[in-house]
């Protein structure tokens, strides 16, 4: 009988569980690290937690990692996260036609879409496949998914597939130097807005990825000193838009 109890609050859980926002249970300050931060899975009340109580292991496994694939998914650090599929829509414009965006998820930012796309749950991960709590919506499409309550929530980038409407990635940041260079800064600059981290350190094999703009370890990230309550995980403060003009002569 107990069984069949804990079987039934345990299947309502999960079935309401996709439904909801993610409720995050903790400090989330730039630089403070990844355990406190929103990249550490088990810091959510509505999220199927590690049974270990790992947090590196939602995405690396020191063994048995999952092997790379096809042309987009070949850096692969140990992960340990189910990545998508499909192929993404990527950002096109007149102005970055000479860039060839063709692979724009190459690097490191595949990983990310493998909780930032919404198709997989964020609490996934080797050894935790019953996990079910997706990121839904986009902040700047916030009519596109609803919770219960009929209030807009969560993320992703690059939901449904469109990354059309996100800043471009994928290319090499000195292709775009070498053809703009009075519109933008060579990657020997580091971070305005009291960023410690050069562009040049932050490019993957010279790549411009999700990486480049965010820390996902929450460590060299800087803090937004005009709204302290908000951590996107940016290598430079936002106020005056520091950030931005590191690469952007504006
Ligand atoms: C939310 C997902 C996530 C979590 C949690 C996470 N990592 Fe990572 N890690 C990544 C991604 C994505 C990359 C590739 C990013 C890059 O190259 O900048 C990475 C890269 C790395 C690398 C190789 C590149 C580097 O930055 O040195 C190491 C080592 C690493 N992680 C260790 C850890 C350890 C140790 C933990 C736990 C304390 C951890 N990570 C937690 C996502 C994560
Ligand atoms: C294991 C799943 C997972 C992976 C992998 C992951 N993230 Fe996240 N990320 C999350 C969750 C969960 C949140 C919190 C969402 C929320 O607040 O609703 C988050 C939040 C964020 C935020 C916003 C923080 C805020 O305050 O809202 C940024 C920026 C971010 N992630 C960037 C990245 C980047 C870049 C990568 C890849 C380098 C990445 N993430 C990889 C799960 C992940
Ligand atoms: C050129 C820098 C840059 C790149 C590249 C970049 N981001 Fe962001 N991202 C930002 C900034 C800046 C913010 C803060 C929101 C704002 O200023 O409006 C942000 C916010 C976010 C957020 C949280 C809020 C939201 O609006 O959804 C997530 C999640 C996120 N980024 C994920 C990603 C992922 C995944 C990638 C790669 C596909 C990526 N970012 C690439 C600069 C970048
Ligand atoms: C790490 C360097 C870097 C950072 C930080 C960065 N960008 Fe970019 N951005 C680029 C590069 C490189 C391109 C592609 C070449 C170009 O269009 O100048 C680009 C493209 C763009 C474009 C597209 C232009 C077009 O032709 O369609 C806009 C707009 C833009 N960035 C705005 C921003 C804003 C706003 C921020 C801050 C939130 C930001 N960028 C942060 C490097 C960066």
């Amino acid at each position: 009988m107990k069984r069949n109890m804990t079987g039934l609050v345990l299947a309502l859980v999960m079935a309401s569980s996709t439904a909801f926002a993610l409720q995050f249970d903790g400090t989330n300050k730039a630089g403070e690290g990844v355990v406190k931060s929103k990249h550490n899975m088990n810091l959510y009340t509505n999220t199927t937690h590690d049974a270990q109580g790992r947090v590196c292991a939602f995405c690396h496994t020191p063994h048995h990692a999952l092997p790379g694939g096809g042309s987009v998914a070949t850096y692969m650090p140990l992960w340990s996260h189910t990545l998508p599929q499909m192929t993404f829509v990527p950002y096109n414009t007149f102005t970055v036609t000479d860039l060839n965006l063709s692979n724009e998820l190459q690097g490191p930012s595949i990983l990310c879409m493998s909780c930032h796309d919404g198709s997989i749950a964020v609490d996934q991960h080797y050894g935790n496949d019953l996990a079910t709590t997706k990121l839904t919506s986009d902040a700047f499409n916030p009519t596109e998914d609803t919770n219960v309550s009929g209030t807009a929530v969560g993320l992703p980038t690059g939901g449904k597939t469109d990354l059309s409407n996100d800043h471009p990635i994928g290319f090499l940041y000195s292709d775009a130097y070498n053809s703009r260079k009075t519109d933008l800064f060579p990657e020997s600059t580091v971070f305005k807005g009291g960023g410690t981290k050069k562009i040049s350190d932050v490019l993957t094999n010279g790549y411009m990825t999700c990486a480049t703009c965010h820390d996902v370890h929450n460590k060299d990230n800087k803090e937004n000193s005009v709204d302290t309550t908000v951590n996107y995980f940016l290598y430079g403060d936002q106020k005056d838009s520091a950030f931005c003009i590191t690469c952007h002569n504006k």
